[in-house]
């Protein structure tokens, strides 16, 4: 068995995790995470050095816990989320890790957060894992992008977002709605209140034949109308959770109908939806039925790892460092920027 233990602080989620691995097939030792989001919400969005302040307050007593519990015993590896992410943040968990694994004498595996969203597909009870190649729609606070995963490490970009994230859409939407933050889970809760057909917002890029994304268009038509419907004094809650149900609606059918284009053009062994955004009810449950009526598998992570985690940091490290990819800890670096491929 090889034993990983993953630190992740590239946002406000301050995680550390532990998988063994044979093979294929990974088993989740510990999995921890704390949230900032509350420390954070005042602001209405994450404050990057507060964050990184937050990161060196929470990490610090995980790493004596898993220390205690005899976690740190027999490590093959440590692995770290490197990028992308806020880069003061980053690199509380980089500077950790370094330290960890200099002082273990053991190597330190850098790790792109969104390969980590895709692995977080891999912690499963039954063992059952996507087969290559995977189409992976990769849907978070910062990225919207389709890939196509050949094979460990081999990725290829289909195509990606013009200009917003779906998850950054639902943010900025949420704050038209006066919802505050974190903005995504609450324009869904409240979209379940509402009509889903009550309003017509547009799909953009629905025709363009590749496999790009837009969704500022979407916010901003939800923008004009909040304000038609504000001078008309028509925005009652019931009318503010038509808009919320309307806008997922067409985010949901957007990030589907490419997806079925994908699946349609490159014909993939699985499918793979990762990212913050997955935890989104209405984006499971219509890219399931998609995907079943297309026959191809579907898989998407546990609630728990679709936002952010350091157990799918400590998968896709696992694989990385059965390529070769440990190196030296002072041979590795934050990269705010660092890309899928
Ligand atoms: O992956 P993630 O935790 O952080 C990044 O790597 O960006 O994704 C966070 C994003 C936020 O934009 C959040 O609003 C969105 O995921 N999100 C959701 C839901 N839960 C989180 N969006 C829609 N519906 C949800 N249920
Ligand atoms: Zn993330």
């Amino acid at each position: 068995m090889v034993k990983i233990l993953a630190i992740e602080t590239s946002c406000d989620e301050t995680a550390l995790a532990l998988v063994e691995g044979n093979g294929e097939r990974v088993i989740l030792r510990t999995s921890v995470v704390r949230s900032q989001v509350d420390i954070h919400a005042v602001y209405g969005g994450v404050v990057p050095d507060i964050a990184a302040r937050e990161h060196v307050e929470l990490l610090m007593p995980m790493l004596r816990q898993a220390k205690a519990e005899g976690l740190l015993d027999g490590l093959d590896a440590v692995a770290v989320t490197a990028g992308p992410g806020l880069a003061p943040a980053l690199r509380v968990g980089v500077g950790a890790a370094k330290g960890l694994a200099w002082s273990l004498g053991v190597p330190l595996v850098p790790v792109c957060h969104l390969e980590g969203h895709i692995y977080a597909s891999w912690i499963r009870d039954d063992g059952y894992v996507p087969a290559f190649p995977i189409l992976a729609l990769i849907v978070s606070g910062g990225h919207t992008e389709l890939v196509l995963m050949k094979g460990h490490g081999e990725f290829d970009r289909l195509g990606e977002t013009l200009d917003d994230a779906a998850g950054e859409a639902f943010d900025k939407v949420a704050k038209m709605l006066e919802l505050g933050y974190p903005g995504g889970p609450r324009v869904a809760a409240l979209a379940e209140q509402g009509r889903k057909d009550a309003f017509a917002f547009p799909r953009a890029m629905e025709k363009s034949g590749d496999f790009l994304f837009s969704f500022s268009g979407v916010k901003t038509s939800v923008l004009y109308e909040l304000r038609k419907l504000a001078d008309a004094q028509g925005l009652t809650d019931g009318v503010r959770a038509d808009i919320a149900a309307s806008f997922q609606e067409a985010v949901v059918d957007i990030l589907d109908k490419k997806t079925c284009a994908a699946i349609q053009r490159y014909r993939p062994a699985s499918v793979v939806l990762a990212g913050g955004v997955a935890a989104n009810v209405a984006l499971r449950e219509r890219l399931q039925e998609s995907c079943a009526k297309l026959a191809v598998p579907f898989f998407m992570p546990e609630f728990r790892f679709s936002m952010d985690n350091a157990a799918m940091i400590a998968v896709a490290g696992y694989f990385r460092f059965l390529q070769g990819a440990g190196r030296d800890p002072k041979d590795v670096f934050v990269d705010p920027n660092l890309d899928i491929v």
